[in-house]
């Protein structure tokens, strides 16, 4: 176990996805954190690069998960100014939380490794909680989830594994300079998992495969902020095109065991009533 009880660890994005579970997960140990998000104290926030440095004022270990996406134009060459900034100011252990098959974001994970520090990246499959804590969950209620992608298959990965994993990363030694793919278990597409939601709330739910013509009118109807739309037409134009259609048993190596399947996930996540109508 390496020693960080003397320094809090920075969680950016610790009210997110998979920092929320991290610093649950840490708390629980007995681990100092401090939240970096617009919510945390200090306040941090990706925009404004003065607030970076009070953020960083005294911890000892960083989880890096950027706001929105590593594939927006312009990600990797924040998470490279920030990391600098994390070395020069002696914070030397950084862990990245990437994703799969994005230039962007395998520029970020360069810009990273170019910056001196002790790094581990995450690499991480689309979250399985995007279907519950993000932007499907309002289509899964409405009883109908039209997207532009068809059969091919994403190997969805639960976010408890990543934070599992980044838990594991941050506090046992023998992880620096370490690239860890994390997927689930199983091919799905997204028909196949709005189907397992389906059944798991035991409601009618369709899938509809439509154009990217209709998926860009459509997101725009959403009045969704206009990165947060760039960025699912770039998810689904360029990203799931086949070339992430494959398992990989990163988080067996990382955690020594199985990653959930996401029929656990859609049976868990069921029974909390989200989906329920
Ligand atoms: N979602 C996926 O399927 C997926 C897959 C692979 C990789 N990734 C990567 O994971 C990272 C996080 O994505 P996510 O979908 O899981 O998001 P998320 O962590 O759920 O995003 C929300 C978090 O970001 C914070 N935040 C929002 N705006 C911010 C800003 N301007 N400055 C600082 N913090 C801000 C929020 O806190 P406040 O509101 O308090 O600021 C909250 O803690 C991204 O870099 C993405 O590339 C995601």
């Amino acid at each position: 176990m390496i020693d960080t009880a003397a320094k809090p660890i920075l969680i950016l994005g610790g009210t997110g996805k998979t920092g929320r579970r991290l610093v649950d997960r840490l708390t629980a140990q007995g681990l100092p954190v401090r939240i970096g998000s617009r919510s945390g104290t200090p306040h941090f926030d990706w925009e404004d690069d003065t607030t970076w440095e009070p953020a960083l004022d005294g911890v000892g270990a960083v989880y890096i998960s950027y706001y929105p996406d590593l594939a927006v134009p312009g990600a990797a060459e924040a998470v490279g100014a920030f990391a600098n900034l994390a070395v020069a100011s002696g914070v030397r252990r950084l862990v990245l939380l990437s994703g799969r098959g994005e230039i962007e974001a395998q520029r970020a994970e360069e810009m990273l490794k170019a910056s001196g520090a002790d790094w581990t990246i995450l690499r991480c499959a689309w979250f399985s909680q995007n279907f519950s804590e993000s932007f499907l969950l309002d289509p899964l209620l409405a009883g109908e989830v039209a997207l532009p992608v068809g059969t091919v298959g994403e190997p969805f990965v639960d976010a408890d594994d990543i934070a599992d994993a980044a838990v594991t990363v941050l506090t046992r030694q023998g992880h620096v300079g370490q690239l860890y793919e994390l997927t689930g278990p199983r091919l799905l597409s997204f028909a196949d998992a709005v189907a397992e939601i389906g059944k798991a709330a035991g409601r009618d739910i369709r899938f509809v495969r439509i154009s990217h013509a209709e998926f860009t009118a459509a997101v725009a109807g959403y009045e969704l902020p206009a990165e947060f739309a760039w960025l699912l037409n770039e998810l689904f134009t360029e990203v799931l095109d086949g070339r992430n259609e494959a398992l990989t048993d990163g988080v067996e190596r990382v955690l020594g065991r199985a990653p959930k399947d996401f029929s656990a996930y859609a049976t868990e996540t069921a029974g909390t009533g989200i989906w329920s109508d």
